[in-house]
């Protein structure tokens, strides 16, 4: 295909908290480096984001915060889009999906459809607050966990246990929202059939896009395989898009139905004339950087949309999702604040964006999730951005400064280490090509920095501080030589590593290159004059990591104290038994007569009572709890007509009730007065 422009779009992050790291690494910072590297290319490209404001998270946030969902919104906005600022991600367009304009479009794709009768509409019977008198998404609905007995489980999920719940597995479900018990209520909405495009779907991803990544292609193999359900793009809720149809009060779009309409909405905000270009030119490649979490969305109902409206809308020719990043071993989690928020990261390391933004790309999680530790992070920034890169530039530039006034010498004395090194660059810059196109991201900047390591060797070899004590012709040639590699470092990194690359340019006392200027010849000319030699990087303390660690280490401590102050102050209810089976339990009182430890057994002892039926032995493992002789004269209350089972050799007939307390410990249960022997209970 002949592709003219380039379409990049980034997903657009929920306004209901800051952007971390995880987002970083999964999303922001590969597109980022593709736009770079594709514009340094001369191929002309567009970057859309913005904020995803709609949905339920907003909602409960505002509700958290009490607040209105606006407020959340243009607060959470305003930190991510300056967050992406200030990390260099060089979007054409950051708006937000609270737009007028997004509004109209949103409302207009969906009035459409509807019009055309691309829609099923369908009655449902949903969960409904009569207090609050609104329908309650899952997340509203919360009550004890049936799984682990943990107080606080949401309708979807339990955040303790992790088992995924529905709100009807809640024991005394209430809402969140007035704590009144939900009812079912019937409520009317509009899905998208996505089984009608099943077929186009397959031909299209699974025949047409084999080329796709692995992670992504078996997501939507495994989707089309299960067999696709019509889709709500509907909800009963008070924030969002409202539903452009007569009878539809308290209805909006669904979230995920309006947020990937925000991509074409952010284009026409930009290009009111021109954005069809970008959105109905088959001459257009569209690419949808996301995470691994947003895949069917993606891949199956955003393009069924697309399709469903037809028009020349173009689908994405890629969608490079990845996987996940973890923090120090454990998943990132907002709610749990468990993360390295950007806007806290550059408090903490003002002017280290690119030390991010290289710890991430090298441990990016392409094909699988992957963990940020702050360890790797210094190991990362001290022995390669430190002690490789920055310290190749840095030798060059100040023994330039030192030999020949800081003025680019002559290739006077040329060797054949010079011209074998330089001849190893056009197979690097072929390598991060390829990389960067299949979107290999690490493996790309694995070769950028093998091209500074192929610098910082040659320095290594020709030892030029040694050579000018005889010879500077030989020492202008070696200078001369490494410079043109600093220039092709700046080439090299440029995609990833903006700032210093600005930095080194201005070292280097050039503008900015194209992609195609790297591993050229002379790319410095001689006479040409550099500026003052400054670090590139600054090395990393370990007193910094130490206080990210101690922070970690906080918010870990936090949490399990709150999780124990939440655990479960009782067992779990059972299941319910019956009256014919509670009676069939012959429970009765009996007095100790004698008690002896079973040999070899901690906790085990052996009974001899009378039960006023007869005299029995019983085992029982409270030895942990009583003493032989506390147990003699004791009465009990037993469970007579359990089957008899042998332990350690002994017959025991039925069991002793016992009260188990939270912390484990067990107590019997004893009448309140002295009872004859063989009393019933029940
Ligand atoms: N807000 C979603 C998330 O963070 C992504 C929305 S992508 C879009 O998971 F396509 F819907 F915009
Ligand atoms: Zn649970």
């Amino acid at each position: 295909m002949n592709y003219k422009r380039n379409l990049i779009t980034c997903a657009l992050p929920y306004a209901n908290g800051p952007v971390h790291i995880g987002h970083l690494a999964g999303v922001y910072v590969p597109a980022d480096i593709y736009v770079r590297y594709l514009r340094m290319r001369g191929r002309e490209t567009l970057f859309v984001c913005g904020s995803d404001e709609h949905g339920v998270p907003v909602t409960m946030a505002a509700r958290k915060e009490g607040c209105t969902p606006q407020d959340i919104v243009d607060k959470y906005h305003g930190i991510i889009k300056k967050a992406f600022a200030d990390f260099g991600i060089d979007f054409d367009i950051y708006s937000r999906t609270s737009s007028d304009i997004h509004s109209k479009n949103a409302s207009q794709f969906f009035r459409k459809l509807y019009d055309e009768g691309k829609f099923i509409e369908k009655e449902s019977e949903q969960f409904y607050d009569p207090e609050a008198k609104i329908f309650l998404a899952d997340r509203y609905i919360v009550g004890t966990c049936p799984k682990c007995g943990a107080e606080g489980a949401y309708g979807d999920q339990c955040e303790k246990c992790g088992s995924t719940l529905s709100p009807e597995e809640l024991i005394n479900p209430h809402s969140k929202v007035s704590g009144a018990e939900p009812v079912k209520r019937k409520t009317k909405h509009w899905y998208l059939p996505l089984e009608q495009y099943e077929g186009w779907l397959r031909e299209w991803i699974l025949d047409g896009h084999k080329e796709w990544k692995t992670n992504v292609y078996g997501q939507v193999k495994s989707w089309l395989d299960g067999g696709l359900q019509p889709r709500a793009v509907s909800r009963d809720l008070d924030w969002g898009v409202p539903v452009p149809v007569e009878g539809a009060d308290g209805k909006v779009l669904y979230v995920w139905f309006d947020a990937p309409i925000g991509y074409i909405s952010n284009t026409i905000e930009l290009l009111p004339n021109d954005w069809e270009k970008w959105w109905k030119s088959p001459e257009t490649r569209m690419i949808h950087f996301i995470g691994k979490d947003n895949i069917v969305f993606h891949c199956i109902v955003f393009p069924s949309m697309l399709k469903a409206y037809g028009d020349g809308f173009i689908l994405p020719d890629n969608v490079p999702a990845n996987e996940f990043l973890n923090l120090e071993g454990d998943k990132i989690s907002t709610s749990r604040n468990w993360a390295v928020w950007l806007h806290e990261y550059l408090e903490d390391f003002p002017g280290k964006q690119d030390t991010l933004r290289y710890v991430l790309t090298a441990n990016a999680p392409e094909t699988k999730d992957n963990d940020f530790t702050w360890k790797d992070f210094q190991a990362r920034n001290n022995s390669e951005l430190v002690a490789v890169f920055g310290n190749f530039v840095n030798r060059a530039v100040v023994l330039t400064h030192k030999y020949f006034g800081g003025a680019v010498p002559a290739d006077a004395k040329p060797e054949q280490i010079d011209a074998d090194t330089l001849a190893q660059i056009p197979a690097l810059k072929e390598s991060i090509e390829n990389n960067i196109e299949s979107f290999k991201f690490r493996e790309a900047l694995k070769e950028a920095m093998n091209l500074a390591r192929l610098g910082n060797k040659y320095l290594t070899d020709t030892e030029p501080w040694a050579v000018a004590k005889s010879d500077l012709d030989r020492t202008a040639s070696i200078l001369y030589t490494s410079l043109q590699i600093c220039a092709d470092l700046a080439v090299a990194f440029a995609p990833f590593l903006p700032f210093s690359v600005k930095k080194l340019n201005h070292i280097l006392n050039i503008e900015p290159m194209a992609w195609d200027d790297l591993g050229k010849t002379g790319l410095l000319k001689e006479g040409h004059t550099l500026n003052a030699a400054e670090l590139l990087f600054a090395k990393v303390e370990d007193a910094e990591i130490q206080k990210q660690m101690d922070r970690l280490e906080a918010i870990k401590q936090a949490r399990l104290a709150a999780e124990a102050a939440a655990a479960p102050k009782v067992a779990p209810a059972r299941e319910e038994c019956s009256f014919d089976q509670f009676s069939q339990m012959d429970i009765r009182t009996a007095t100790v007569l004698e008690a002896e430890r079973v040999p070899k057994t901690d906790k085990l002892l052996k009974l001899t009572i009378d039960t006023g039926l007869d005299k029995r032995v019983i085992v029982s493992g409270i030895a942990e709890y009583y003493k032989p002789e506390e147990m003699v004269g004791k009465q009990i209350c037993i469970l007579a007509n359990l089957q008899p089972r042998t332990i350690r050799g002994i017959e025991s007939k039925g069991m002793i009730l016992m009260a188990k307390q939270l912390d484990g410990k067990m107590r019997i249960v004893t009448p309140e007065e002295r009872l004859e022997n063989g009393s019933t209970i029940g």
